[in-house]
């Protein structure tokens, strides 16, 4: 199994003129997501050789990377959610909140756990404790963005698309409040934006 990532180009790109004042520059284009997505599709393909897997994914920032990656995915499987989110709106993780259950029985079952970042990893360490009680047979990880620089909790990936610095980062999924999961590119906020939105509410 390969845990490569992707390098990411030094290279800065302009946000589209909508999002100029919120966003200071792209770090990963629409285009670099499509390609290394696909990339990542490909290799769980290899990896599960046709064995049937129940996909996991995190509420709510997984909905785009998610899609994209399990579409032209060429595996038997079967899809669930957990809700989770930490108190708060800000942009450190605290106290968790679980706002949706399991319902599919993962006993047994190659079990994929699919969120948007790893950050300090302790929310995935606390969602895999919880799955790991169900018994499945194998849980592995699988996250598109990895900030390790940021580490708490010993959480190791199996599957990352994009290794980042310690960015606070938002689209293709990724929020601050709530706000920008709808961007197509991921991109850094800029620190008018969080002063903003604390108050406008
Ligand atoms: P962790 O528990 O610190 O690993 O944080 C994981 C969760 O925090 C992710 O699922 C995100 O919801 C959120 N998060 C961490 N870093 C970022 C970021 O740069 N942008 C947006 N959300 C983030
Ligand atoms: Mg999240």
């Amino acid at each position: 199994m390969k845990t490569s990532s992707a390098q990411i180009s030094a290279q800065t790109t302009r946000p589209p003129a909508r999002w100029r004042g919120d966003v200071d520059r792209i770090l990963i284009t629409e285009k670099q997501i499509a390609c290394r997505v696909q990339e990542m599709t490909r290799q769980l393909e290899i990896d599960y050789a046709g064995r049937e897997l129940v996909v996991v994914a995190l509420l709510n920032g997984t909905v785009m990377f998610l899609a994209d990656l399990v579409r032209h995915l060429n595996l038997p499987l079967r899809l669930d959610f957990m809700g989770v989110s930490s108190y708060g709106a800000g942009t450190t993780s605290g106290e968790l909140l679980w706002t949706k259950e399991l319902r599919l029985d993962v006993r047994g079952r190659d079990v994929l756990l699919v969120d948007d970042i790893l950050d300090t990893g302790r929310t995935l360490d606390r969602v895999r404790s919880k799955l790991r009680l169900l018994k499945p047979r194998r849980l592995r990880i699988c996250v598109l963005l990895d900030k390790p620089s940021r580490r708490v909790a010993k959480v190791k990936p199996d599957y990352v698309g994009f290794t980042i610095p310690d960015h606070f980062v938002v689209g293709y999924g990724l929020d601050y409040a709530e706000r920008y999961r709808n961007l197509p590119f991921v991109g850094v906020l800029k620190p008018e934006a969080y002063a903003n939105l604390g108050k406008a509410g």
